[in-house]
């Protein structure tokens, strides 16, 4: 299988991680005999600070002629104080919405070598595996207007949905938990939010067209309460955009840390976006120990959703599952024995475990 990716590296650790799954990728393109092309393009502060814009219009092209894309992380100190229009989140929002990417998918489940690295008790998170659908074009993130008034001391942002956008991400929530458990819990703010409230409405209205999904709606505070003290209750659990940014972030306390959550963007066809739901981490760039299995598991997404190479994504989530089983990890995993590695050494163990057939079939991480 011939196909063209590309890769937006970005900043802070982003092209740290990056090098991690090219190099990955290039391994299953050599063992399946596949050819992946790698584009490279710019965006956020680095795209501002070679182009003077966080999302340069031949990005955007190199995007959509691409079979997937790639990304790595954007934002860092460096930027902070720019305008807004020549922040690099900027970018990061641009190119979602140039694509079309209204659906973002973050599977969070953890490896059982990790179930002691999360400050949560091991009883209460062994066996979650939750997927969380998070709005990703719309809402507060996009309503206009957003701006300062009267001298910057009156301020506006607007949450703004069409019925369509609600839709189509509750029909995918759908969808995905009609492959899963069939459990869909909606995340709202009913209470307060007319939003909320013809979110709700959309819900119920879609619940008849999927009878066998059985449907409950959560209030975003409790949500926020219950994923962290009764993870096992959920299964997918959809929400608008700024709900999903926050509760992901949350989630992936479950895990042992932020770094191994990946993330698929995509629309109803077409070109898809993977990326980790991390950040530029601008703490550690540069130092060769970011985690990169959130990443690699994005590159496995990619294979999976975007190429139907399934038992290629197979592949690479049982080498991580290997890699932590021989105790390899980073600093953020705060892991009492094992062996603490850079994002170089923790490579190489997957790339080894991924070409030694030694993989055990047993356990795996599959993200549906
Ligand atoms: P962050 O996710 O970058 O970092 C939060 C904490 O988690 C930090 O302590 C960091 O070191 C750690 N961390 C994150 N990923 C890690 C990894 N792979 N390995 C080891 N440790 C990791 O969030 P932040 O610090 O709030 O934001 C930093 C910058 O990143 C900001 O400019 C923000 O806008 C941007 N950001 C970008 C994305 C993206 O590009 N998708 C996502 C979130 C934040
Ligand atoms: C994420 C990030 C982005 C978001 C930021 C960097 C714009 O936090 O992908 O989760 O809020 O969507
Ligand atoms: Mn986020």
């Amino acid at each position: 299988m011939k196909k063209h990716i590309v890769l937006l590296p970005g900043d802070g650790i982003g092209p740290e991680i990056m090098e991690s799954a090219k190099a990955v990728l290039n391994t299953v393109a050599n063992e399946h005999n596949h050819e992946f092309i790698f584009h490279e393009h710019a965006i956020g502060g680095d795209a501002i600070d070679r182009y003077n814009h966080p999302l340069p219009e031949e990005t955007i092209h190199a995007c959509e002629a691409a079979d997937a894309v790639l990304l790595g992380a954007v934002g860092g100190k460096k930027w902070d104080s720019n305008p807004g229009h020549l922040r690099p989140e900027k970018g990061l929002l641009g190119i979602r919405k140039a694509l079309g990417l209204f659906a973002n998918l973050r599977p969070i489940k953890g490896f059982n070598s990790l179930l002691h690295a999360s400050p949560l008790k091991e009883d209460i998170i062994t066996g979650s595996d939750i997927l969380i659908i998070r709005e990703l074009t719309g809402g507060l993130y996009f309503g206009t207007p957003s701006e300062r008034r009267e001298n910057g001391n009156v301020v506006v942002d607007t949450l703004y949905y069409e019925r369509h956008e609600i839709e189509r991400i509750i029909d995918k929530a759908f969808q995905s938990a009609m492959q899963r458990k069939k459990q869909l819990t909606s995340v709202d703010k009913a209470n307060v939010l007319e939003s909320s409230r013809m979110w709700r409405e959309i819900v119920d209205e879609k619940a008849s067209v999927y009878p066998e999904v059985k449907v409950e709606h959560l209030l975003v505070d409790a949500a926020a309460m219950k994923l962290i003290t009764q993870p096992n209750h959920f299964d997918v659990i959809v929400t608008e955009n700024l709900f999903g940014d926050i509760l992901s972030d949350e989630a992936s306390v479950l895990t042992g840390s932020l770094g191994m959550l990946p993330s698929a963007s995509v629309r109803t066809d077409g070109v898809g976006l993977y990326e980790p739901v991390h950040g530029s981490a601008p703490d550690i760039a540069g130092k060769g120990i970011a985690n990169p299995f959130g990443m690699i598991l994005s590159a496995a997404m990619m294979l999976r959703h975007s190429f139907g190479l399934e038992q290629e994504a197979v592949e690479i989530e049982r080498a991580v599952n290997e890699t932590l089983e021989q105790g390899y990890h980073t600093a953020d995993l705060q892991l009492k024995d094992g062996k603490l590695a850079s994002t170089k050494k923790i490579t190489d163990a997957v790339i080894e475990n991924l070409t030694t057939k030694s993989i055990s079939n047993s356990i795996c991480n599959t993200y549906v």
